[in-house]
């Protein structure tokens, strides 16, 4: 038989993952002026890394070790969970209350229980330069506020009640 080895595969651009430690996950990150071939290069590297992980909804950039304020947010299957792409993205609104029990790629093994808004609305801009707006609810709420924490060097971590240990919570 044949095996057959895609063209995307072979380019898929991974990059490793900074866990929590690192310092540079604490930093903030700076607003992108200019969407380049390099910018453009770490959303396609960032998202091939999301999509590398085994249940990851989202990155931040300085999870890859890039101090830039960039996003991806992917629900997978839930309609419009997206994927959202976004460059500088800002909470505009916020709204109501939200408990979530959060994971993070930077904090392997460990989740923890979060108060989030129920609601933001989120402006950005995406590759291609345009600005969009973003009304979200429930998980994807979560997700944008979660992963705009990571740009001012902030992991959920920081702002649990409580935290478990991810392996005990499979078991379940
Ligand atoms: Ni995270």
């Amino acid at each position: 038989y044949v095996i057959v080895y895609s063209e995307r595969n072979e380019n898929m651009a991974q990059r490793q993952i900074r866990e929590v430690g690192d310092p540079l996950l604490r930093k903030k990150s700076r607003v992108v002026e200019t969407i380049d071939d390099k910018v453009k290069q770490l959303i396609d590297d960032m998202y091939d890394t999301l999509k590398a992980s085994d249940d990851g909804i989202g990155i931040a950039a300085p999870q890859v070790g890039v101090l830039k304020r960039v996003i991806i947010v992917d629900l997978g299957e839930e309609g419009e969970g997206g994927p959202y792409k976004l460059i500088n993205p800002v909470i505009t609104k916020a709204k109501g209350e939200q408990v979530c029990r959060e994971g993070c790629l930077s904090v392997p093994g460990l989740l923890g229980d979060v108060t989030r808004p129920k609601e933001v609305t989120v402006e950005a801009i995406n590759e291609e330069g345009k600005k969009v707006i973003i009304k979200a609810k429930d998980l994807l709420a979560i997700c944008l506020c979660h992963e705009i924490d990571h740009l001012d060097g902030i992991l959920f971590i920081d702002k649990a009640t409580e935290l478990f240990d991810a392996d005990a919570e499979d078991e379940e």
